[in-house]
């Protein structure tokens, strides 16, 4: 057992876990909700680049904790280093978990914010709790989707339910995802970590090759398609972040108020 810290993300606010050949990563920054900074990012895309290498490794689960999954992007963080270029480390982290090619797991209990919910479209397995909350706010910023929400929201969801999510920034709770088929099962949130991490010790007992295929075969129809919007997302996502409505939705949160659109 070995909880090897990060040298990028300060205190252990990315715990990195490998047993039985599944690497576990946690969000651990439940003091900030779990909101990932840049220096988290970097560190998951790391963990991500080196679980890809490590035949060890034959599956990766992402959780955070019982109360809550993550917030999203770190704001003030987000204010201060803007992603500005395609290697930002948001961007990497994205890249690490589109292409990552043996099976991806996520258990989600209370909120999952932003990249929270947009992150599970590239999972291959998800397990929620009874309290988990997505919500994909990003109009409600100022921004636009990332991690191919755009169109991987609406071929999940529908387009009008997509748009409620992604146009009006409307939550959806655990029980809904599971009828769209954004999670395989509900449960209770004290029960959700050790059934992921029970599924993912499965898999990491059958055969890695076949696994592998099985995995690249069943992406491989959508993988340019996504890698495209993804790009072009990001290219939209950079500019609006550096815009009037942006700036006002961010300084509203850390000023605790509504945010004032009616300039933008
Ligand atoms: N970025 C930075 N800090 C965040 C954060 C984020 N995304 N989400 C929460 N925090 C911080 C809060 O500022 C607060 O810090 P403080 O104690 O120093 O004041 C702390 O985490 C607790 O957050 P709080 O809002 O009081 O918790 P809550 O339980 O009432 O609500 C959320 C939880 C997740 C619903 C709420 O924090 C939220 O909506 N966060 C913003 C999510 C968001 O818009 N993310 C998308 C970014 S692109």
């Amino acid at each position: 057992m070995e909880n090897s810290p990060t040298p990028s993300a300060s205190m252990n606010e990315v715990l990195i876990h490998t047993e039985a050949g599944v690497c576990t990563l946690t969000f651990n920054r439940p003091q900030k909700k779990n909101s990932i900074t840049a220096a988290m990012y970097t560190a998951l895309a790391d963990a991500l680049q080196a679980a890809q290498a490590d035949p060890a490794v034959r599956c990766v689960l992402l959780q955070g904790h019982e109360a809550v999954f993550t917030a999203g992007n770190d704001i003030a963080d987000f204010l201060q280093q803007p992603p500005t270029t395609p290697d930002a480390p948001v961007f990497r982290f994205l890249h690490a978990i589109a292409g990552f090619p043996k099976p991806l797991l996520a258990a989600v209990c209370g909120p999952a914010v932003g990249i929270g919910s947009t992150l599970l479209f590239h999972c291959d397995l998800v397990y929620a709790g009874d309290n988990a909350a997505f919500s994909m706010p990003f109009v409600n910023l100022g921004l636009c989707p990332e991690a191919a929400s755009s169109l991987l929201a609406a071929r999940l969801m529908g387009h009008q339910r997509a748009a409620e999510a992604l146009l009006l920034g409307e939550p959806f709770m655990a029980e809904a995802a599971l009828e769209m088929g954004l999670v395989n099962r509900v449960l209770p949130p004290l029960e959700v970590a050790a059934h992921a991490q029970g599924v993912a010790r499965k898999l990491a007992l059958k055969p890695m090759a076949s696994l592998l295929e099985t995995k690249r075969l069943m992406k491989a129809g959508q993988t340019p398609q996504v890698l495209a919007v993804m790009a072009e997302e990001s290219v939209c996502f950079s500019r609006l972040l550096r815009e009037g409505a942006a700036r006002e939705a961010f300084s509203a949160f850390m000023e605790r108020r509504r945010p004032d659109f009616s300039k933008f």
